[in-house]
């Protein structure tokens, strides 16, 4: 396993996530909405460092099961908790690969009515997008490998690394 992003870089990139969202939502108070299982440590992490006040819900989205591939398909396994219509709602994902799993989400959650929508992501693949995802907030662009860590997983293994690790070598898009 290759080092990818230290537990002090993705520190330094959480904290600056978490300025720019308690300056853009000064005075309001969002409604996070954390993509399981991937986003629970990068979620858990930045609402600690927020300022502004706010409330978080979950929703779980199918994963690659058993490999490194999306299966294309996406469909909600488990739904919100709270009514999200009229609210703020910033959606937060570990990474984003081809962009299909988070433009499917996006879709979703605009039909709910939320009063805005806004995405922030720690990861960005942009060489394997399939799709345009517009993200509002990013951590980090990284290359075309699979990682693990910080609550990346393969196959439910390695999500609780405190570093984001690269599995293998990089390979083309
Ligand atoms: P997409 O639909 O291809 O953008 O894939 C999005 C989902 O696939 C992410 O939310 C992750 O759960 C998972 N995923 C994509 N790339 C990786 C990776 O490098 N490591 C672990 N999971 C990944
Ligand atoms: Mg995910």
């Amino acid at each position: 396993m290759t080092l990818v992003l230290s537990p002090e870089e993705i520190a330094r990139g959480v904290r600056r996530l978490a300025q720019e969202i308690d300056h853009y939502y000064l005075g309001k108070r969002p409604l996070l909405v954390g993509v399981l299982r991937g986003a629970f440590i990068f979620l858990s992490d930045l609402v600690r460092l927020l300022e502004i006040p706010v409330t978080v819900d979950f929703i779980r989205l199918p994963s690659y099961g058993c490999g490194t591939e999306s299966q294309g398909a996406v469909r909600v396994l488990q739904g919100l908790s709270e009514e999200i219509r009229g609210r703020d709602v910033i959606v937060v994902e570990d990474i984003v690969d081809t962009g299909v799993t988070t433009t499917f989400l996006m879709a979703y959650l605009k039909r709910r009515k939320p009063a805005s929508l806004r995405l922030c992501v720690l990861l960005d693949k942009p060489s394997r997008h399939r799709v345009e995802v517009p993200i509002d907030y990013l951590g980090f662009l990284v290359p075309n490998v699979f990682l693990v860590g910080y609550g990346l997983d393969l196959a439910q293994a390695h999500r609780q690394y405190p570093a984001v690790y690269a599995l293998e070598e990089e390979v083309g898009p």
